[in-house]
């Protein structure tokens, strides 16, 4: 359905006289007039719960955010996703990542065939490759076990599963180290390479369209390494791959037998549950793997059925927006106070910017309003002594999303009590500030001399009113983890569906494909002028002649 430019719906420009009313609140005093704000403004589903009181909102603000997600219809597209509609408008295709977790038997017809039945075929191949391995009974070429799993891929065939294999680090097999080679730098595979041997590694060669630069030629260059000790029969038990693409997939000299298949409709950035999370699986198991995926299905059905008022997804979508489209914050920054969530961040970035980093709407007509903001971030306590400062007395308002877990999975001593206790001092601390009145009363009692005092006051004053929303889970597990993905996955929907952009497609990584493909001609062969600009030309010259050294 053709959607009216943002600005133009009736709850938008009730939003945006209530934004003008609300431009100077104060989220302390917002916190002073109601006792009963936490309670009002919190939210659990599938393990997860959110508290989302710490934004510059209240009551009358979300159910003028409910009005517009209705007004936009946030209903009715969610239910086209599930029942497998062709909601990727640009590519024709369905956008079906919740049918790789549904439950064996929940049955979902698109296009003639049982979506459901496809992806628990896939899913019992990859338990029996995935034992076999974990077991010690898939030998490599010398008769050996594998010890070691390189996945190569990049984008959504790599950020997912490295995340996801940190994430649940504590479940690992203690055999297997899994090694992760995306970048086209050679440097990456080369440093891959340094720690493993060829008779007792597994190569995993992922990627959705199996045409992706940098995948093939990492995958060409392990190939090569690999040859260098052993012969072509050996490949087929060191080589598998995961993909779309059957008949590329055999051309690189890899058995379909071999070969874990997905389906186009689930878009690279949304890959984790499908085939893609090989990797995962010989970590951590099968049985834990399932659980991941369970821990999705359970955000999923929460998602699908409950009241927008207490939808998590759908409130971290209003509060994101709110904050981007009326406190002008142009970024989000993303602190997990979890070591083990280091990668979830950059997972972020692709889910989010690859999705909603857009300027048009649905209908090709150019957006009204901004749409995604930059998402960034780091593991706290680390962020906190490195950019934290621009965030506490910078000029920019930059929303966080804090994320803990109530219990470690390590059982060292008061490790755990510092870090929660700083991940909360910190969502205290953005949301109050401290005054100049404080700032001073704190001065005088160290019994400074005024001059000194009033030179200090404006450099150690807060202005905090800085909005976070803290997401927390008892632990980080295969579970837990499926349904924060998951929980993020339908927030950036949801948002997708508010500016009315294409979520599913990605053409803005096409034109950097296509240049770098005729430079890289270029740093080979005969360089032409005429097609660059003077600072191209120059970058060029430059490679070439240090190639001549
Ligand atoms: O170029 C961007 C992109 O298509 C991502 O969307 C995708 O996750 C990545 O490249 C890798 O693609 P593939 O799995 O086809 O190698």
């Amino acid at each position: 359905m053709r959607q009216p430019p943002l600005t133009s719906t009736a709850s938008f420009r009730a939003l945006a006289s209530h934004a003008a009313e609300a431009k100077d609140w104060q989220l302390r005093q917002l916190f002073a007039a109601d006792a009963e704000r936490f309670p009002a403004m919190t939210t659990d589903a599938a393990g997860l719960f959110l508290d989302y009181s710490k934004n510059r909102a209240d009551a009358r603000t979300i159910a003028l955010l409910l009005d517009l997600a209705r007004e936009r219809g946030v209903e009715a597209q969610r239910d086209a996703m599930f029942a497998g509609e062709k909601i990727n408008l640009t590519e024709g295709r369905s956008v079906l990542h919740t049918a790789l977790r549904m439950p064996r038997g929940k049955q979902l017809l698109v296009d003639g065939q049982d979506v459901g039945a496809e992806v628990h075929a896939v899913l019992e191949r990859i338990k029996a490759f995935t034992d076999r391995v974990r077991a010690g009974a898939w030998l490599g070429h010398s008769g050996k076990p594998i010890t070691d799993i390189v996945n190569i891929g990049i984008g959504g065939s790599d950020l997912g599963p490295k995340m996801a294999c940190l994430a649940l680090r504590s479940y690992a097999h203690p055999r297997l180290k899994m090694h992760f080679v995306s970048n086209v730098d050679g440097h990456d595979m080369d440093a891959a390479l340094e720690q493993v041997h060829p008779e007792t590694t597994l190569f995993i060669v992922a990627s959705k369209t199996f045409t992706t630069a940098e995948t093939m030629l990492n995958a060409h260059t392990a190939r090569r390494w690999f040859l260098a000790s052993a012969k072509e029969e050996h490949l087929a038990r060191h080589f598998v791959a995961v993909s779309t693409n059957t008949a590329a997939v055999q051309a690189f000299g890899i058995d379909p037998e071999n070969m874990f298949p997905f389906w186009d409709w689930v878009g690279g950035r949304y890959s984790l549950w499908s085939a893609i999370g090989l990797p995962v699986a010989l970590s951590v198991g099968f049985g834990y793997f399932s659980t991941l995926l369970e821990g999705a299905y359970a955000m999923d059905e929460h998602f699908r059925t409950a009241p927008l008022e207490q939808n998590m997804p759908v409130l971290l979508a209003l509060t994101g927006f709110w904050n981007r489209q009326f406190l002008g914050a142009a970024s989000l920054t993303i602190a997990p106070y979890h070591q083990d969530l280091n990668r979830f961040p950059a997972y972020l970035q692709q889910l989010e910017m690859e999705s909603n980093g857009k300027r048009v709407t649905r209908g090709g007509q150019p957006v009204d309003t901004p749409t995604c903001p930059v998402v960034w971030g780091e593991c706290g306590t680390n962020a906190q002594h490195a950019y934290f400062q621009l965030l506490h007395q910078g000029t920019d308002i930059i929303p966080i999303d804090f994320i803990a877990a109530l219990r470690p999975t390590h059982d060292l001593d008061g490790h755990h009590d510092a870090l929660l206790a700083n991940c909360f001092a910190q969502s205290e601390a953005f949301m109050k500030g401290k005054s100049a009145d404080e700032v001073r009363a704190e001065l005088a009692a160290q019994q400074l001399p005024p001059a000194q005092i009033d030179a200090l006051v404006p450099h150690k004053t807060f202005p905090g009113n800085r909005p976070s929303n803290t997401i927390l889970m008892d632990q980080l597990t295969p579970a837990t983890l499926g349904a924060l993905v998951a929980l993020y996955e339908h927030k950036t929907f949801v948002q997708g569906v508010l500016w009315d952009i294409a979520s599913f497609d990605q053409w803005g990584v096409e034109l950097g494909k296509v240049l770098a493909k005729k430079i890289e001609s270029e740093l080979t062969g005969e360089i032409d002028p005429a097609r660059h600009d003077s600072s191209t030309n120059g970058l060029i010259l430059m490679a070439k002649a240090a190639k001549v050294q």
